[in-house]
């Protein structure tokens, strides 16, 4: 791959209507984060150091989020949908070609490749005034057809409302991501016309110009699974299935054991290192790392969660964001951890829950153990110490601390520190009825 330096249009000013959505369609998201996201990281992956996404004036959440996660990428509003042409016309207004290879990209068609990026900047690079990125397809309805003249050159772009039969019938489509030369753009791009079916200032129509100026064209072509655009919340989840499909290759290629990997859904900034083993049903969601040789038992869900080496977590366990885990520490099922630090061989093995809290290294936290962290208006930190044994469903009332080897009795409710070794136990005493049992059972039978 070369390194040519492009710069890139994002269209994004479209109406989404069939997303029947208030939010702006860039905005929704496909592994955790905005598909306009996912558009400009692999334009910025690709070799574009300017970027300007286009917007539709009431589209202002999409101006907060430009703002708030790539403060670098310009953003335009085009007044009126009057066509991709148009919209392109609007960036390059904002800011030019910047004298390089201008790249035009949909914010709606987020899986595109870096290495497709640059193979049709490299075609400018190498040449071309115009390349188009084609995909084969067995149902066309929807797309630009390419065209090609005798020679097999790419004649023209012919939109499906333009179309007649004969064009109809063609399986190459336009993928919609072109690039033009500065030239081409520079010259040409502003005399596009509105002269057809939909009244459209159509981005397809520079391939026709091109032609006509005797300027090169030539063309590309993809998968279509990395050009499928997102029109309706069904084409969502399509694009998600093949997002997730590309995580799941990675992490199995750098050497993460995947059990059933079309059940485990992953984000694309998980951190993971090798023989580390995934069960099914398993959510891995945003900001995790997964160390060398931990294993995710089935059913549990992660977040913002880093998991140490030989650590085991689940079935059925729930880490929120903040919970750190070192090595060889046991999770177990039904447990969940938020904002809380367990040092090395901690163990919590059964339905609780454990936030704000640092927990030492081989303590041993007994079922049903509950860190109350919360009074209704602030939260609270609970501390326990190393080899700790704190006993089953004991509700420990933070702020608090128990000390390294410290006992806490099963059922107690901790509300004052507890010092290192001593032994800390409340508990109602018991009550003995002798032949309690057998006289409510007669008295009741008789009734
Ligand atoms: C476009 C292509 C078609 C291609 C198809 C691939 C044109 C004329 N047609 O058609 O050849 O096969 O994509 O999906 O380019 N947008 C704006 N402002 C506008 C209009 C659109 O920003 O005024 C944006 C949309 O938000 C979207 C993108 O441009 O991200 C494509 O627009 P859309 O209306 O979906 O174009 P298609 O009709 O699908
Ligand atoms: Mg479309």
């Amino acid at each position: 791959m070369t390194e040519t330096k492009f710069t890139s249009f994002i269209l994004a000013a479209g109406h989404g209507t069939r997303m029947r959505s208030d939010l702006a369609k860039p905005l929704h998201k496909i592994g955790a984060k905005p598909m306009l996201g996912w558009v400009i990281e692999t334009a910025h992956a690709a070799g574009s150091n300017a970027v300007c996404v286009v917007t539709a004036p009431h589209h202002n959440d999409i101006e907060a989020y430009l703002q708030s996660a790539y403060s670098s990428v310009t953003a335009v509003k085009q007044k009126d949908a009057l066509g991709t042409g148009h919209a392109a016309q609007t960036a390059l207004s904002a800011i030019g070609t910047q004298n390089q290879p201008v790249l035009v990209l949909f914010g709606d068609t987020p899986l595109i490749t870096a290495e497709t990026c640059q193979r049709l900047a490299d075609e400018i690079a190498q040449g071309a005034d115009v390349c188009v990125l084609g995909f084969e397809t067995t149902t066309p309805t929807g797309y630009g057809r390419l065209v090609k003249d005798d020679q097999g050159q790419l004649s023209a772009i012919i939109e499906e409302a333009d179309a007649d039969e004969a064009q109809k019938a063609i399986r190459l489509v336009n993928a919609g991501v072109m690039a033009f030369s500065a030239e081409m753009a520079d010259e040409h791009l502003a005399s596009l016309t509105n002269d057809n079916a939909q009244g459209e200032y159509y981005l397809t129509d520079m391939v026709a110009i091109a032609v006509a100026n005797e300027k090169k064209v030539t063309s590309v072509t993809a998968q279509s699974d990395e050009v499928q655009g997102v029109n309706s919340r069904a084409d969502l989840a399509k694009v998600e299935a093949a997002l997730q499909g590309r995580l799941r290759d990675a992490a199995m290629a750098m050497g993460v054991t995947l059990q059933a990997p079309e059940t485990v859904f992953l984000s694309s900034d998980t951190i993971f290192e090798k023989d580390s083993i995934i069960e099914p049903h398993v959510v891995i969601g945003q900001g995790c790392t997964i160390k060398q040789g931990a294993c995710i038992r089935a059913f549990s869900h992660l977040e913002g969660a880093v998991i140490g080496k030989d650590t085991i977590i689940g079935p059925y366990a729930r880490l929120r964001p903040g919970a750190v885990l070192a090595d060889n520490v046991k999770i177990g099922n039904f447990v969940e951890i938020k904002k809380a630090i367990l040092d090395d061989g901690a163990k919590v093995n059964h339905l609780s829950y454990i936030g704000d809290a640092t927990i030492g290294a081989g303590a041993n936290i007994g079922a049903g153990t509950i860190t109350c962290n919360y009074d209704g208006y602030d939260k609270f930190k609970t501390q326990i110490g190393k080899g700790a044994f704190i006993g089953s469903n004991t509700a420990l009332v933070a702020p608090v601390s128990v000390g390294d080897g410290a006992i806490i009795g099963a059922g107690s409710t901790i509300t004052k520190d507890v010092t290192s070794d001593d032994l800390a136990l409340t508990r109602a005493p018991q009550k003995i009825v002798p032949q309690g049992g057998a006289k409510f059972r007669s008295r009741k039978s008789k009734s």
